[in-house]
């Protein structure tokens, strides 16, 4: 088995890069493949909570990498999703200790292990946030619809081309694929939020899911419970839509060809009026 490893990514903070990591995993889980989420972000381990398994986790990335646990220690099993597995990071370490050579070992340990490994980075372009991109053969670049959001978006594509280890290796470059989380196409037509055709227009990469604001996401993660587990809402909806969208995309080998995903009842390519929209585009650039 060697994993396909996709780095969930953002830039700013606070966009649902965690959320989608969970939500994402368990819906290709729920496809039948062997899943790990990893948490990148230490020392505000979260992802844990939002899968609902943070009262197992006894070792973590760091125990593995130094030896000191191994990895079916370390791994914890999703009561829901038997396939379905999580790698907590550290809540205490120095971040330094997260090398280069300890996350290798690490994440080839996880290649024969799993089908798809998802990697949750943390916000910014620091040391961790790297870590996450550099073993990416797939990036799911996450972005809210306003205009800071979409511009850090914008300049993490470019640490994507840059710092993986397929870039370095002079492979086929890391796939990229946009998640625009909490649309609201009653705001967008308010001109509250940018449309998807505009950020479509910045940010160029394929389109993989756009997941409503929705409170049922709250609700699941209170709940410690991967949204694309309730089939149901809207929001666990659209991540089942973009697992299969994924899947049968990356079987088929077509490259850049997302459909535009389904919103249920919703005509969300509705925008802003032209003149707003390039307003929009000055403001975003001219600082950038
Ligand atoms: N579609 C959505 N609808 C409503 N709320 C959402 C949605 N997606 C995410 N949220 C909420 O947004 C907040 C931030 O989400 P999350 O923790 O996943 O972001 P993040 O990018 O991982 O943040 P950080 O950069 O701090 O790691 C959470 O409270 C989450 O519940
Ligand atoms: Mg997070």
């Amino acid at each position: 088995m060697s994993a396909t490893v996709i780095t969930v990514t953002s830039g700013k903070g606070g966009v649902g890069k965690t959320t989608t990591t969970a939500a994402f995993g368990a819906a290709l889980a729920l496809e039948g493949h062997r899943v790990c989420v990893v948490d990148f972000d230490m020392g505000l381990r979260n992802l844990d909570l939002v899968m609902g398994v943070e009262k197992r986790v006894v070792y973590d990335f760091l125990h593995v990498a130094h030896g000191t646990a191994n990895l079916s220690q370390a791994l914890v099993r999703d009561k829901r999703v038997p396939n379905l597995f999580l790698l907590a990071t550290s809540q205490t370490a120095d971040k330094e200790e997260l090398t280069h050579e300890a996350i290798d070992h690490v994440m080839n340990l996880l290649r024969g292990e799993f089908d798809y490994i998802l990697c949750d980075s943390p916000a910014g372009i620091e040391h961790g946030a790297m870590m996450a991109l550099h073993h990416a053969d797939h990036a799911i670049v996450v972005c809210n619809p306003e205009m800071t959001s979409v511009r850090d978006a914008d300049r993490i594509m470019g640490y994507i081309a840059a710092r993986s280890r397929r870039a370095q290796a002079g492979l086929s470059p890391v796939r990229e694929h946009l998640v625009v989380t909490r649309y609201s196409e009653e705001r967008v037509r308010k001109g509250e939020m940018l449309s998807l055709e505009t950020i479509q227009d910045i940010l160029v990469m394929p389109l993989l899911a756009v997941v409503p604001e929705s409170d049922s996401v709250l609700r699941s993660s209170n709940a410690g419970r991967p949204a694309s587990l309730d089939g149901k809402t809207d929001a666990g909806r659209a991540y089942r839509a973009a697992a299969r969208s994924f899947l049968a995309e990356t079987r088929h080998g077509i490259a850049q060809s997302y459909r535009a995903p389904q919103m249920a009842g919703a005509g969300f390519l509705s925008a802003l009026t032209e003149t707003a929209q390039r307003g929009l585009l000055r403001r975003l650039f001219r600082h950038a």
